[in-house]
């Protein structure tokens, strides 16, 4: 049977992920007997619309990338049933999907509207896979349980460090080893800004050299501000250390008061300022933090460069492991929506 998609938002990662979708068909089926249906889009500027015996996606994205309404869909079904204008709730309520993708816009310090979307579709027996920060960030402990009460999936992969397994890596091949601290580059906006600014570039111009190349969130401050790395921070608390702390438990201070010279100062003694995410348990819970940290170079974290993220773990079996990836991007979130969904067929 078909694992059944309704995507919630159709912005770069819910389209990011249809590409790969359709790129990877085969490939899923013939090698994790994975076949999938996208059932229903419900983007509140883009349109919305519910097929329950499944949408033609390249039809989608030919909509999305020429702007049209994704309510001009026209279906392949004889005897149409297709509904449109269906808004986020109804769509998780009301469709036959077995999983939501929750990528709609929201606010990181409310968690909302995704909260009451990861809700409704927890008491509608859904399973939610999602990269947005607001949910696992405001109220882990409580959507995991909501999840748990009804039997479903509450999958959260791309929420850190896109694609690059973070929580599944811990989850699953590091289980077993207790973490005692974890200490990363969280965001790559920031780390593209300190590196330009390293290669003589304005702190202005590398900005806005991130802006074009998608890294940076809507309102940049969320990442020079440390507002982005501050999320993961609270999430990995959450989930890694089961330490339900919150934003005001997180030490913040952003990029926006390294100049040049403390750059060209650092590079004299041999260490990089990096944006550090970093949490460590203590004998009360755990310390975490959020700021500016000059970095030896002969530490693996200090050669992390651009848009990169980079985190190390110290677990009490392997010592020191490091993981480098791509923390953002269309290609990298989409992909983590797919982990988790695969995750899901294949525990089922
Ligand atoms: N703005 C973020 C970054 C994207 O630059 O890392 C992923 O959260």
């Amino acid at each position: 049977m078909s694992h059944k998609i309704a995507l919630i938002g159709f912005g770069t990662v819910g389209q990011g992920l249809c590409e790969i979708l359709i790129d990877k068909k085969e490939y899923l089926k013939s090698k994790y007997d994975f076949s999938w249906e996208i059932v229903a889009i419900s983007d509140p500027v883009k349109g919305s619309v519910y097929c329950s015996s499944g949408l033609e996606v390249e039809k989608l994205l030919k909509l999305a990338a020429t702007g049209t309404s994704l309510e001009e869909y026209q279906c392949q079904h004889d005897n149409c049933k297709c509904n449109f204008g269906w808004d986020a709730l109804k769509t998780i309520k009301d469709s036959n999907a077995d999983t939501i993708c929750e990528l709609a816009f929201t606010n990181v310090e409310t968690g909302m509207p995704a909260i009451d979307h990861c809700k409704a579709a927890f008491e509608s027996g859904k399973n939610v896979v999602t990269s947005n920060k607001g949910p696992a960030a405001v109220d882990f402990a409580g959507m995991q349980a909501l999840a748990d009460e009804n039997g479903v999936k509450f999958m959260i992969e791309g929420t850190v460090v896109s694609g690059t397994p973070i929580i599944n890596l811990v989850d699953g091949p590091l289980a077993g080893c207790e973490i005692s601290s974890i200490k990363g580059i969280l965001n790559g906006t920031t780390n593209y800004i300190l590196t330009q600014m390293e290669a003589g570039m304005e702190y202005s111009t590398a900005l806005q050299k991130d802006q074009e190349l998608g890294y940076a969130e809507a309102d940049p401050t969320g990442d020079v501000e440390g507002f982005d790395a501050m999320a993961k921070v609270i999430i990995l608390a959450n989930v890694v250390m089961n330490t339900p702390i919150t934003a005001k438990d997180v030490e913040r201070e952003g990029i926006t008061g390294i100049t040049p010279a403390m750059i060209a100062d650092a590079k004299a003694q041999n260490a990089r300022w990096k944006l550090i995410g970093s949490i460590e348990k203590t004998v009360n819970g755990v310390k975490a933090a959020v700021k500016p940290e000059m970095v030896p170079m002969t530490h693996p974290l200090a050669g992390i460069m651009d848009a990169t993220n980079a985190l190390t773990f110290a677990t009490d079996l392997m010592g020191d492991i490091t993981i480098v990836g791509a923390g953002a991007g269309r290609t990298e979130t989409g992909y983590s929506i797919l982990t988790d969904i695969l995750a899901i067929h294949r525990n089922n």
